[in-house]
């Protein structure tokens, strides 16, 4: 039967229910603030949303979208090859492009379709992905599409990357090397000085997706290749607008000119609805922001050090850096289940992530930092934390 499939995921849900807990899909119900809602019917601290730079509610990104819903109207209601290239996602491109100091940009719907589409696009049958293990779901979404064979590296190993370049021999000048900036699940970063230099020595092509490090990493908050000093050799880079920038969308920029006509190519981009005008807006904003307040950036890190400092000195197992994303792995998912349900009946909302979505077998307890986050906040976090019940 076409439906058998679905069972497993039926039963797992039905013992949820039965459970009492319903972690995926939980309904804000309530969104007072970049860092407090109520889910669940509970007034909660939000640390879990990726909402790093914590601008959702800055009143130049509400503005800028108001006006711009009143100016151009609720949608698009067609492709950027149709109907739908409006004057504002012409702008948003050029500042990109200047943000990143590139010639070329593009605007996507959602990060999803950025990565995904790219990934897709750019290889094909008889070119090579070299994929690190822990990359998103987009990207292997992308890769399997491509029509390309997919090698995984062991993930943040780039011996591992070397070997695997040795390998292909004259087909590197066929391969797309593809990593992550800082990693969604894990938080930790790539190693892209040495990734670069691989690159450099045994040819290639780099893509880094900087979905959680763009606006959170480097001097400039162009993310972790801007802060390893390897932008030159990145061809192309891409990112997300739904984490620090705080609204939806995705982009792809690259010093390629050929990008041009790449762009035409991807039909993550051609077949689908543009950006809303009034998301394109508060992206625009966001990023004038982003590049003229680096002191939130500061503040984000204050509290990722603050937050991965109080955990790790619980004994929770939270890696060996801190960063924006602290992951608390727990070895039995059931564990993390009653651990998430706890921590939001004391008022903290975190991501529950379980296999297949967290890396390895691991279930994890995700949190994620925002410069929006008070010290208080971060403290009442901790405290949550540590009044979990002991094995
Ligand atoms: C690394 C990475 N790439 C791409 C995406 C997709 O971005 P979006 O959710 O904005 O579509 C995400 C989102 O979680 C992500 O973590």
């Amino acid at each position: 039967m076409l439906f058998d499939k679905f069972d497993a995921m039926s039963r797992a849900r039905e013992e949820l229910a039965e459970a009492g807990v319903s972690p995926f899909g939980a309904v804000a119900e309530e969104i007072h603030s970049a860092t407090e809602g109520v889910v669940q019917g509970k007034p909660v601290i939000l640390a879990g949303t990726n909402n790093y730079l914590g601008i959702t509610f800055d009143p130049r990104c509400v503005d800028s979208a108001r006006e711009a819903v009143a100016r151009w109207g609720t949608g698009t209601t067609g492709s950027r090859l149709a109907n739908g290239t409006f004057a504002e996602h012409v702008a948003l491109e050029r500042e990109l492009a200047d943000f990143f100091g590139v010639a070329r940009a593009i605007v996507f719907t959602t990060g999803y379709a950025a990565t995904q589409g790219t990934c897709a696009t750019l290889a094909g049958p008889g070119d090579v992905i070299l994929i690190d293990a822990d990359c998103h779901a987009s990207i292997y979404a992308g890769a399997r599409l491509s029509g390309a064979d997919i090698i995984r590296f062991k993930h943040n190993d780039a011996a591992d990357l070397e070997k695997r370049l040795r390998r292909l021999g004259e087909r590197t000048a066929d391969t797309l090397i593809v990593t992550e900036g800082i990693f969604s699940m894990r938080g930790d970063i790539a190693p892209l000085a040495e990734i670069a230099e691989l690159k450099r020595r045994y040819g290639g092509y780099l893509l880094v997706d900087e979905a959680h490090s763009l606006g959170v990493l480097g001097d400039n908050g162009r993310g972790a290749s801007e802060a390893a000093g390897v932008e030159p050799d990145v061809d192309f880079l891409v990112g997300t607008f739904s984490k620090s920038l705080g609204a939806t969308g995705g982009y792809c920029v690259s010093p390629h000119p050929v990008l041009d006509d790449i762009r035409f190519s991807i039909r993550a981009y051609i077949f689908t609805a543009s950006p809303v005008p009034a998301v394109v807006a508060s992206v625009r904003a966001a990023l004038g922001i982003l590049r003229s307040e680096p002191a939130l950036r500061r503040r984000l890190w204050d509290n990722a050090r603050r937050l991965h400092q109080g955990l790790a000195d619980l004994g929770f197992e939270v890696g060996p850096e801190a960063s924006p994303v602290v992951a608390v792995p727990m070895d039995d998912p059931r564990r993390a289940l009653t651990h998430w349900q706890a921590l939001l009946d004391a008022g903290i909302y975190v991501n529950l992530v379980v296999p297949p979505a967290s890396p390895g077998d691991h279930s994890m307890l995700r949190c994620s930092v925002s410069a929006a986050h008070t010290e208080e906040q971060i403290e009442r976090i901790i405290a949550a934390f540590a009044a979990l019940p002991g094995d």
